[in-house]
């Protein structure tokens, strides 16, 4: 019986959050929990041990309510250190011939393939450590912080969960260092009492601990990866009988979306000012969508792609032409949003904006312009949170320089490849609807 313990008892000082880092949501879900996503979707895993920090063992036990979890076999309260936890999870097993898959609760971007790979390679031996090789150079220094080697990088690797046993064999390692205070980690504990061999199976990059609040921004974007990689194409018959209302869809990338959708069998609705929808405009947006509702009984799918571009100095410009960009730009998105929701509620549906790559960073002559897209970013976060309880997901698209109208308008020509293609940002954005992501903000790249 293979056995995975899910270490989730420290307190995730260097994260820096009120609660400890098992608790941060990523793309709407507490990081234990897409850890034990992992261990419990595995074919390989029979059984999981939770070890969890005491003081917030009532948050975990809200989680597991809210979850359908089948392979939870014991949670635990977890010790004072790495290897008091690891102690108390291998310590609750009895079954004598077991496997114990030891994982770091703050790594869930485990794959099936390394699980695999260590399921296997403990048919043949009793220690597995899972590492990818080392990138920066390994320095070793004394107590006054000089060289003393440098060892040959080509030998050296990166540690990684799970590290995997044989249950004796680890049970004997932590016995006769019960008292040693040196602990790295599990596998360490065997070298260094020499009870065995440890083979090393291969990890994976994305297989990161997130451990500096940094690392948040880095697992965000893993997550995005990995979510609209697992949309296949057979996912596309989902959008037969949906109803999908794209604001901005007569041209551009809304034309795009409207057009692939329609041949997936959603049925579409594409307003845009030129045929007299102005979603600077509250009422004429809940107007529009009632009609949809009239006629089609449901409303699943909410987009945004309509915006203007107006380029030049804040000082050049006139008040009523800020104004009007600002309403269409950010009010629009907002007014799209409060009116979308009551319907999106019913069918847990799912709003779709548009960000641009300039809102990460303002730029001369754009000011108002990517600040608008700034505010969208910063609005879909926030409302993507408020929605979460209702099911309705939120994400923002992010395409580079795409070939659209608007940017013909604003740019003229300019070299074909040097541009995104719309249908590539409408298959991205369909991708996205059909993932199970929120709040996130998803980039679209030429290559
Ligand atoms: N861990 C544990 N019990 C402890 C300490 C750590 O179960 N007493 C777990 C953590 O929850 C984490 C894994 O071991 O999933 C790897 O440890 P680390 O990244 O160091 O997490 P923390 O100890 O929580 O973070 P920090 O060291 O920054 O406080
Ligand atoms: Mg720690």
């Amino acid at each position: 019986m293979n056995y995975g313990i899910i270490l989730a008892s420290g307190l995730g000082t260097r994260f820096n959050t009120d609660l400890p880092k098992q608790f941060t949501k990523i793309a709407g879900k507490t990081v234990i929990e897409h850890t034990i996503d992992v261990f419990e979707s595995s074919k390989h895993i029979d059984r999981i041990i939770v070890v969890i920090t005491p003081e917030y063992r009532h948050i975990f036990e809200n989680i597991l309510l809210k979850n359908h979890f089948t392979k939870i076999y014991k949670v635990l309260n977890g010790g004072d250190t790495r290897k008091e936890s690891s102690f108390i999870g291998i310590s609750s097993i009895d079954d004598k011939d077991a496997n114990v898959l030891i994982h770091d609760c703050a790594r869930p971007f485990l794959s099936e393939s390394i699980i695999d790979d260590c399921v296997t390679a403990l048919k043949t031996h009793d220690a597995v450590d899972v590492a990818i090789p080392a990138s920066d150079t390994l320095i070793e220094v004394d107590k006054n912080n000089n060289i003393t080697s440098i060892p040959n990088r080509a030998n050296m690797r990166r540690g990684q969960t799970p590290q995997c046993f044989k249950l004796s064999v680890i049970k004997k390692a932590h016995e006769l260092s019960r008292n040693d205070e040196n602990f790295t980690d599990d596998c360490g504990l065997i070298v260094q009492h020499n009870l065995c061999p440890v083979h090393v199976v291969q990890g994976d990059t994305q297989n990161i601990k997130i451990t500096f609040p940094e690392d948040i921004f880095l697992a965000d974007k893993l997550f995005q990866i990995k979510s609209i990689a697992s949309v296949h194409s057979e996912k596309y018959a989902d959008l037969k009988g949906k109803v999908m209302a794209v604001f901005g869809g007569n041209s551009g990338i809304g034309k795009c979306l409207i057009d692939m959708a329609a041949k997936y069998g959603a049925k579409t609705f594409a307003f845009s000012s030129s045929n007299g929808v102005d979603i600077s405009d509250y009422n004429t947006i809940c107007q529009k969508l009632a009609d949809v509702y009239k006629q089609t009984g449901r409303i699943d799918y909410v987009i945004n792609t309509a915006g203007v571009l107006k380029i030049g100095k804040l000082t050049d410009r006139n008040i009523e032409d800020i104004n009007k960009e600002i309403m269409i730009n950010y009010m629009g998105n907002v007014y799209i949003c409060k009116a979308a929701i009551p319907y999106l509620t019913k069918t847990q549906g799912k709003i779709l904006l548009f960000a641009s790559s300039s809102y990460t960073r303002g730029r001369a002559l754009y000011s108002t312009y990517s600040s608008t897209k700034a505010a969208v970013v910063n609005l879909s976060q926030a409302l993507a949170e408020e929605l979460a309880p209702d099911n309705i997901k939120l994400n923002v698209i992010n395409p580079e320089r795409t070939a659209t109208p608007m940017r013909f308008k604003a740019f003229g020509k300019e070299p074909a490849d040097s541009l995104l293609q719309p249908e590539k940002v409408a298959e991205a954005s369909i991708d996205t609807l059909l993932s199970e992501l929120t709040g996130q903000v998803i980039d679209v790249r030429r290559r």
